[in-house]
């Protein structure tokens, strides 16, 4: 690999990705190749050990779970995306870091949930700049509704968290409409603390073009029940989400990595 594409690897738009490649004999193995046919996980399997587990979906390539990881290593973290690429990038990065408290996994965020984590199995969930799909036609394929926020409310231990982020206004709108049936919901207007400059790589492009990011905890409300929460959820229609100008080209960088 030649230096410059491993500056590249390394850091992004200037920041740092988290940590630091240490020796090869250090290096660990964060891919999970191969999900079962039949969940739940058994992550005290998969880790050796019992741990509070953190979970990040549609993770990119992986900056968020590193960051976690390296600043927590008393938890374990497991993060999936759909794309095959990104999670080779995450992998190839938590290897490289010798962290043997992550997975990377390439699967659909919805099914994970709602099929490989047990109840009450996650201390928190993190989702940041899930795809709006501005498309009309592929509604269907976002992932904040009702019915995912009550597989991650099933996924969560008592008190457990839910922490969200987005760049878009109309997404944005909608997710502070339906996390209260479920959550305990608190916008937060500041950077994270634990990476002033962005938690995700989503993050960071989306500020250095002047982009507000959204971002807020849910605490896992153990006073519903989930089939009111719902219908409660489910009674205004699902937002039109438009596209703005500085969005249409972050989606592109994106897409062009
Ligand atoms: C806008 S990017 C954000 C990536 C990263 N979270 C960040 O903030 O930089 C959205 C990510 O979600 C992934 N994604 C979209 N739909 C998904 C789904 N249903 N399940 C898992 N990942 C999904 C995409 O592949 C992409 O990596």
């Amino acid at each position: 690999m030649s230096t410059h594409d491993q500056v590249m690897i390394e850091s992004e738009f200037g920041v740092p990705i988290p940590g630091a490649i240490v020796d090869e004999s250090l290096w660990a193995r964060t891919g999970l190749k191969r999900l079962p046919l039949a969940g739940p996980l058994d992550f005290e399997s998969i880790f050796g050990r019992v741990a509070p587990l953190i979970v990040e979906l549609g993770c990119g390539n992986g900056r968020y779970t590193l960051l976690s990881a390296i600043q927590r290593p008393a938890c374990d973290h497991i993060a999936v995306d759909l794309l095959p690429v990104v999670i080779r990038y995450a992998t190839r990065r938590g290897n490289q870091r010798g962290l043997s408290n992550v997975r990377f996994a390439v699967k659909d965020a919805e099914t994970f949930v709602a099929k490989y984590l047990g109840a009450g199995s996650a201390a928190e969930v993190h989702l940041y700049h899930p795809q709006p799909y501005h498309d009309p036609r592929e509604r269907g394929r976002r992932l904040m509704t009702p019915r995912f926020l009550a597989d991650v409310h099933r996924a969560l231990t008592p008190g457990g968290l839910f922490v969200i982020q987005t760049d878009n206004a109309d997404y944005w709108r909608y997710i502070r409409r339906i996390m209260p049936e479920f959550f305990a919901f608190e916008v937060r207007d500041e950077p994270w603390p634990d990476a002033p400059e962005g938690r995700s790589r989503r993050e960071i492009l989306a500020r250095s073009r002047g982009l507000r990011v959204f971002r807020g905890v849910g605490v896992r409300r153990d006073d519903i029940v989930l089939d009111e929460a719902i219908r409660r959820a489910d009674q205004p229609a699902p937002p039109r989400i438009r596209p703005r100008g500085p969005e249409r080209e972050l989606d592109a960088l994106e897409r062009d990595g």
